[in-house]
């Protein structure tokens, strides 16, 4: 983020980004579910948790597009049970994968929307790595698939999209997003 020191992320001297660590106490986005079992050509099994630092958040929710400096962490997870009290189903397993991307425009100029990313797994070692170059290409290539054409896939992440330019200090709850969407079907609402 260059001159800004409040950005939520860290380089390090090798110009390598530094593992975030408290992210699971940051705003949970969303999770995307791509179970093996359902499809087994999808490229991340079988659960992406997706979290975005409270300020970038913040920003979001009040102007409605990332600021500079906006970090998202992804953990990619296993599926682990497959049956609960509820039914048949997904139920997360293990992590497996630790990945980031930022928007940083002054660091990453050539990066489309200054969106650079990183990923955090020593499979040998079976440990998270302590930093990440810039990895770019695939990561790059496969993002220009978002809806605005690079960076990421807020459309999928129902927390950022409830959020979106709902105005700052607006309360985080469902009634003042809109209520629920659609109403309960009354046959559902029986059962219940
Ligand atoms: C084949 C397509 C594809 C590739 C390759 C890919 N991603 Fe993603 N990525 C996605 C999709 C789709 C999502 C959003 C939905 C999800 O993950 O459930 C996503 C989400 C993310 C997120 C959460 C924030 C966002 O941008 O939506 C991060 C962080 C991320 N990817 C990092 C990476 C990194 C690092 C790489 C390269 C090592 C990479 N991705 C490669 C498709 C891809």
């Amino acid at each position: 983020m260059g001159p800004d020191k409040k950005a939520p992320y860290t380089f390090d001297e090798k110009g390598e980004l530094i593992r975030p660590t408290n992210y699971r106490t940051w705003v949970f986005a969303g999770t995307g579910t791509t179970p093996k079992a359902h499809d087994s050509t999808a490229i991340f099994p079988d659960f992406q948790n997706i979290y975005i630092d409270p300020e970038s958040y913040e920003y979001w929710k009040e102007n409605g597009y990332f600021r500079e400096g906006t970090i998202f962490v992804k953990e990619l997870i296993r599926k682990g049970d497959t049956i609960s009290p509820i039914g048949k189903g997904f139920y997360q397993g293990e992590a497996y994968s630790l990945s980031a991307t930022i928007k940083d425009t002054v660091r990453f100029p050539n990066s489309p929307g200054g969106w650079e990313y990183f990923k955090y797994t020593d499979y040998e070692k079976g440990i998270l790595t302590e930093s990440s170059p810039a990895l770019g290409g695939s990561c790059i290539s496969c993002h220009s698939n978002a809806k605005a054409g690079y960076g990421p896939f807020h459309e999928l992440y129902m927390v950022l999209r409830d959020a979106k330019k709902a105005g700052k200090n607006n309360p985080e709850n469902l009634n003042t997003r809109g209520g629920l969407k659609p109403e309960m079907p009354s046959h559902m609402r029986e059962k219940e």
